[in-house]
């Protein structure tokens, strides 16, 4: 008996290590308007503070390049870069499964080096998934209001990180798409005698298409009953929300839509159908998010999706993803916030490392017992 609960004490306590990742220490040099510091961000929960324009947000996105090797806010890596300077370096002191490993990023004069332990990756995309984090972020709001794109790019980022496979198909469909609506362009002017090359894209377009379209079917079914729960929680309403994965493939086979609508394609000069057309409508009561939505119903779905996003990545990757939260205090009214801080603070979540202009907002919040840590910029 005695050593049967030593022996569930042990699991227990080998299971929360393997769950924790944990960043300790993060050193920038030349990371956006950073020349060289070093932060300590230890505590489980760090609040980075200071005036507008005092490097926050870039220190919040320094710890989101170093688990996705791109920043969340730019997609050109020159702008990461402080003004002025071909590169930047950032370096991170994680902990991963009870075990330390240093993540180092270096970007210069346009080529990308990740190293792990100062062992360089050979494949960048190695890296994704061994830390995960989620971004809560002011502009986030896009993701319901703005158009599909936005959303089959949140979709990507996470399933391509649970599922290398994904990655992969998604990297092929996206170039082989691009080839296929260059061959559409050029039988405008110079036809081709026969449809051989027509015929390796749509198969590669459609066997990739497929695979991608089965896993954005399962991972709706998979991220609803999260979405619901969290939703619920932050708003404190009980109207009944739902999720529509529409795609063309849902109606018939890609093999069949490019075939069949090749004289369109021929038309337009570009592939019309296919899973880079997918969206996903959000609705409450039944009615459009976007279009009937309250400002107030927006955030809390928003949330929602966020918290389920990191509820699933932790579910599937093994470990509780870092929770960024940029300046998301300062929208939030008391009863949403206090909803989230609860949640945040509960089992079900890791390390959190957030901005605020204002200090004592976030003292006060977490409450005197927590292990809040401070940054202070400017
Ligand atoms: N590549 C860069 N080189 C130099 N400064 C930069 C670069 N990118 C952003 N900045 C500067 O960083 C500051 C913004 O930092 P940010 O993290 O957004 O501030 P905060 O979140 O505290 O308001 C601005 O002053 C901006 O000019
Ligand atoms: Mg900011």
């Amino acid at each position: 008996m005695h050593y049967c609960l030593n022996l569930c004490e042990f699991i227990k306590t080998f299971v929360y290590i393997a769950a924790l990742i944990r960043i300790n220490k993060i050193s920038l040099l030349q990371y956006r308007n950073y020349t060289s510091s070093v932060f300590s961000l230890g505590a489980p929960v760090t609040c980075i503070t200071g005036p507008n324009g005092s490097g926050k947000t870039n220190l919040l996105d320094a710890v989101y390049y170093l688990c996705y090797t791109k920043s969340y806010f730019s997609a050109y890596q020159q702008h990461s870069a402080r003004a002025g300077t071909d590169g930047f370096r950032i370096t991170g002191d994680f902990l991963r499964g009870g075990r330390e490993e240093a993540i180092s990023a270096k970007w210069k004069a346009g080529k990308k080096e990740i190293f792990k332990n100062d062992i360089e990756y050979d494949k960048i995309t190695d890296h994704i998934g061994i830390y995960s984090a989620v971004m809560i972020a002011p502009d986030d709001t896009e993701l319901i209001n703005g158009g599909s794109e936005l959303r089959r790019k949140w979709v990507d980022s996470i399933l391509g990180q649970v599922d290398k496979t994904y990655l992969e198909l998604l990297i092929r469909y996206q170039r082989v798409l691009l080839q296929r609506n260059a061959w559409l362009k050029i039988q405008g002017y110079r036809p081709a005698t026969d449809n051989t090359e027509l015929e390796y894209y749509d198969a590669q377009l459609a066997a990739d298409g497929t695979y991608i379209h089965r896993q954005r079917l399962k991972f709706i079914d998979d991220l609803l009953p999260l979405l619901n729960d969290f939703y619920h929680r932050l708003s404190g309403g009980h109207e009944p929300l739902q999720v529509t994965y529409t795609s063309d493939l849902a109606q018939k086979p890609l093999a069949d839509w490019l075939t069949q609508n090749l004289q369109h394609d021929l038309r337009y000069q570009r592939t019309l159908r296919g899973i880079h057309k997918d969206d996903w409508d959000f609705r409450l009561n039944d009615m459009p998010l976007k279009q009937f939505g309250s400002q107030g119903q927006k955030k809390s779905f928003l949330f929602a999706l966020k918290l389920a996003q990191y509820a699933y990545l932790s579910k599937v990757l093994g470990h509780l993803p870092i929770l960024l939260l940029d300046d998301i205090f300062e929208k939030l009214d008391q009863n949403r916030m206090e909803a989230l801080l609860r949640i945040i603070q509960g089992p079900d979540f890791g390390q959190v490392i957030l901005t605020d202009t204002h200090p004592e907002r976030i003292a006060q919040a977490f409450g005197a017992e927590a292990e809040v840590g401070f940054i202070h910029l400017g």
